[in-house]
């Protein structure tokens, strides 16, 4: 049982620039303008500092991280125009404002023209060198907004994390969208490691149920009696060991969503007590006579086959029908091989830069013999046997013989093959790309409600590309107006 949030924007190497917003440098070579300057900016709410040399600044900025960097055009031992340029070099996300001699549009043009974000011309009053310094800001704010947009799109697509491009795994992503919008219940079913968990979770943070809580339960880690009081709680002694009163995963759970995974796994009583709880949402805890009421959206996944277990009598039709109201069926990793080199390059990418930052590439042999492999273990296997060859690699390659799995014994690249012949990254990329086009596509949609026309506007497209677009990833506009007005499709 686990609750997750969706993981947070990676962090900078350096400090939050949050921490940072208000962080001003200024370098002039006369000691009193540094001052005057520093008092205007302290008055003003900046936390300022000074530095008397170019050298000085730069290195100061290589220390701390700083929103603005005020510099006089003229200094003794760099020209400002140099400085700016060094200071861009060392720190890119730093604005620079300069000052300028009376009458010396040009030097101001060319510092402008270098990135400099503003001027101020001398002389000036402290009241327009803060007016400066506020508009610089207020622009770096709404920079780093959007920069934090743009982290938020990489991660949502992250959080997804669910690299595909057969076929049949776009029919997936697509009954995604369209259930994601509604609170149908979904039998998500495929071979352990091919992803159940993370299409429960897909569906949950793309719904209306975001922001609350996703929580999974394995049914069938647990015996009977202690299955009921997970789902439902139990009373302050309601059996030996109850000694405070326990909410169930369905009260935590409440205003979000419940994986019920491997539930083909539970006895023929608890699939009558479940079975009522979704159809009614009302539960007793275990000992309790008190009715509780929630409001959970309910998936379910299994590797078993649900339909036979009906068939024979274990599973019951009537919590069958109940749960398998839309079903998501995911194929085998044998079955959609032509994913496999872009598995590798999102587990590369992944578990690389901790494991082994080295390895850019995999050999070609590598790859052949990751595709020819029968993946018993799907995903999950594969995800280790990258994890695995990222620290057994040596080089910037992985080779056939980092792999630990058996494999039809082929020559290495070291054999038929010119050393550095290796497949190409790139060559995967593309799926890659469009991932991120179909994830992007999805929040502009919803931000709009679905409507084409504001669409392709937001994203600077026509519409016809945008109905191709909707076509090509299997998007539905009419699940968008639903997702606007949270009422179920
Ligand atoms: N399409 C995919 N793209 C990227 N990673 C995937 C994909 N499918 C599965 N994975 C990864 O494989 C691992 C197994 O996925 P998950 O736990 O969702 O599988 P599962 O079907 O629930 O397995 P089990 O039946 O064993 O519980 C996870 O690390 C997941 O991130
Ligand atoms: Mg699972």
């Amino acid at each position: 049982m686990g609750s997750e949030k969706p993981q947070g924007a990676t962090g900078a190497a350096l400090e939050p620039l949050s921490a940072a917003s208000r962080r001003v440098l200024v370098v002039d070579d006369e000691e009193v303008i540094c001052k005057y300057l520093q008092r205007a900016l302290r008055e003003h709410g900046c936390d300022a500092v000074y530095r008397l040399t170019g050298q000085a600044a730069l290195q100061e900025l290589e220390r701390q991280r700083y929103s603005i960097l005020v510099a006089d055009i003229r200094l003794p031992d760099m020209d400002g125009i140099e400085l700016l340029r060094q200071a861009k070099e060392r720190s890119p996300q730093t604005s620079a404002v300069m000052i300028t001699a009376h009458g010396s549009l040009e030097s101001a043009i060319e510092a402008m023209r270098l990135g400099a974000s503003d001027y101020v011309p001398k002389p000036f009053k402290p009241e327009e060198f803060c007016l400066v310094i506020d508009r610089v800001l207020d622009r770096r704010r709404l920079l780093d907004e959007l920069a934090e947009l743009r982290r938020e799109l990489a991660d949502k697509y992250q959080f997804e994390n669910i690299i595909s491009q057969t076929p049949r795994m776009r029919d997936v992503f697509a009954t995604i969208g369209r259930v994601a919008a509604t609170d149908t219940t979904v039998l998500i079913t495929g071979e352990t490691g091919t992803g159940k968990e993370l299409v429960a979770r897909a569906i949950h943070y793309n719904s209306p149920r975001r922001n609350k809580s996703f929580m999974a339960i394995n049914c069938g880690a647990f015996p009977e009696t202690l299955l009921e009081s997970e789902l439902f709680g139990h009373e302050q002694g309601a059996f030996t060991g109850a000694i405070a009163t326990k909410p169930g995963i369905f009260e935590v759970a409440d205003g979000g969503t419940l994986l019920l995974d491997e539930i083909g796994n539970i006895s023929h009583a608890m699939q009558v007590k479940l079975l009522r709880v979704i159809e009614t949402m009302e539960f007793k805890r275990v000992g309790g006579v008190e009715t509780h009421t929630c409001d959970v959206r309910i998936l379910a996944a299994t590797h078993a086959d649900l339909a036979a277990a009906v068939g024979e009598g274990t599973f019951r039709r009537d919590l069958f029908y109940r749960i398998n109201v839309v079903p998501i069926v995911l194929p085998p990793l044998r079955e959609r091989v032509a994913d496999i080199p872009l598995l590798v390059e999102h587990f590369i990418r992944r578990h690389g830069p901790k494991l082994n930052p080295a390895v850019q590439d995999i050999s070609r042999s590598a790859m052949r013999k990751l595709l020819r492999h029968p993946w018993p273990g799907n995903i999950r296997q594969l995800e280790h046997v990258v994890q695995r060859a990222l620290i057994l690699a040596d080089g910037d390659t992985l080779l056939a013989e980092h792999l630990p799995i058996e494999g039809a014994q082929e020559p290495d690249d070291h054999g038929d093959l010119a050393f550095n012949e290796h497949l190409p990254l790139d060559r995967v990329r593309n799926g890659l790309v469009e991932q991120l086009e179909r994830a992007y596509l999805d929040r502009v949609l919803r931000l709009h409600r679905g409507s084409i026309r504001k669409t392709a506007r937001h994203a600077g497209l026509s519409e016809r590309s945008i109905y191709e677009k909707l076509k090509k990833y299997h998007l539905d506009r009419r699940t968008y107006k639903a997702a606007a007005t949270g009422a179920p499709a």
